[in-house]
């Protein structure tokens, strides 16, 4: 068993639809060259950092040779250097030098524990084990017509219920009164189907009112249709359509607003939220209008998010009270149960 292995058994094993899938663990915008970035997926603490050459790496935060975090050492000329006794790894994770034996080949052995690496639509992520899926397809992301704006992080605690709150248009006229909803006047919510197809799950559109809807502050009739395409991965594309009169002009049929939405699940009880928005309509907003919107929204959503309890979801239908209207909440703890995940739930 080689070392990688070996951490993958520890503490309790991470179930293969959790080892084997990309995570996101940071933005690509905060791996800077020369700086080792520590942080924690699934408990287990990394290190990130990036060579000269742009190449981004996420290693185990820790030193083959004594246990030391790597993260507490520093990069010189490409090569990771532990505090503790200066051992050098480079972009193979392949200890190159042993200061206090300058003269001698280190052992093959000696080497960092890597994992998967790659970086899709502004965000970097890893898989802990051998990928067995591709990263989510993103379409907007590879279309010139859309601005994208990276935003969050956002701190929640259970990651899945940060997701399933995401894709929950109910909660809008209470949360977000006056942005994405109406307190006055909550939208009834027609009946809609959840099917699933490639192995993700995908609504038709739900019809809202949403009074400031759009980055460009706006009142719109928004029709939202989610995608769920992994535990932790999840989209929506929202075709916007103005509803003040004397606005309507300002809009186009083609009008959409998509969120490709990411959870990184530092512990079962504290996750972090990355998003990626892709929006197609004249004027474009700044990407600070953006970014300030979806600050205001993800707060308020953590707000009430992080009171619900148990803050490990429910998979069971049995536990909590289910709607018709939380369809789409209802596949998605059932379609996590069926995957066999443990992690972060009850
Ligand atoms: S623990 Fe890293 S060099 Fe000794
Ligand atoms: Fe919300």
């Amino acid at each position: 068993m080689n070392c990688r292995e070996h951490l993958n058994q520890l503490d309790t094993p991470l179930e293969p639809a959790l080892l084997n899938d990309w995570h996101v663990v940071a933005a690509s915008d905060e791996v800077v060259a020369g700086t080792l970035y520590p942080t924690t997926l699934f408990g287990r603490d990394l290190v990130i950092w990036r060579d000269s050459q742009g190449q981004a790496y996420v290693w185990e935060d820790l030193c083959i040779h004594r246990g030391a975090r790597l993260s507490k050492g520093f990069i010189a000329s490409d090569k990771v250097v532990c505090p503790y006794h200066g051992w050098n790894y480079d972009g193979t994770a392949q200890c190159t030098l042993i200061p206090a034996s300058p003269n001698e080949t280190p052992m093959k052995k000696a080497k960092a524990i890597a994992h998967h690496v790659k970086e899709a639509y502004g965000l970097l992520w890893t898989c802990l084990g051998e990928p067995e899926h591709e990263i989510a397809p993103y379409e907007e992301w590879h279309d010139p017509r859309y601005k994208k704006v990276v935003c969050g992080p956002y701190r929640f605690k259970s990651g899945y219920r940060a997701l399933e709150n995401f894709m929950d248009p109910t909660h809008f006229p209470f949360v977000h009164a006056g942005v994405n909803g109406i307190l006055e006047s909550p939208d009834p919510i027609g009946p809609y189907d959840v099917w699933e197809k490639d192995g993700y799950l995908h609504t038709d559109e739900v019809r809202l009112t949403q009074p400031y809807g759009d980055p460009r502050e706006v009142p719109v009739i928004a029709y939202y249709a989610y995608k769920v395409f992994r535990p932790g991965v999840a989209y929506f594309k929202k075709r916007l359509v103005i509803s003040d009169p004397e606005r309507a002009h300002e809009g186009n049929e083609a009008d959409r607003f998509c969120t490709f939405f990411t959870m990184q699940q530092v512990s079962e009880t504290e996750s972090i939220i990355r998003i990626t928005c892709a929006m197609n309509f004249d004027p474009q907003p700044s990407d600070a209008d953006v970014r300030r919107r979806q600050d205001l929204v993800y707060a308020q959503d953590a707000a009430i998010v992080d009171t619900q309890r148990p803050e490990r979801i429910p998979t069971d239908l049995r536990e909590e009270l289910h709607h018709r209207t939380d369809l789409l909440g209802m596949k998605y703890r059932s379609w996590l149960r069926a995957m066999g995940i443990r992690y972060g739930a009850v």
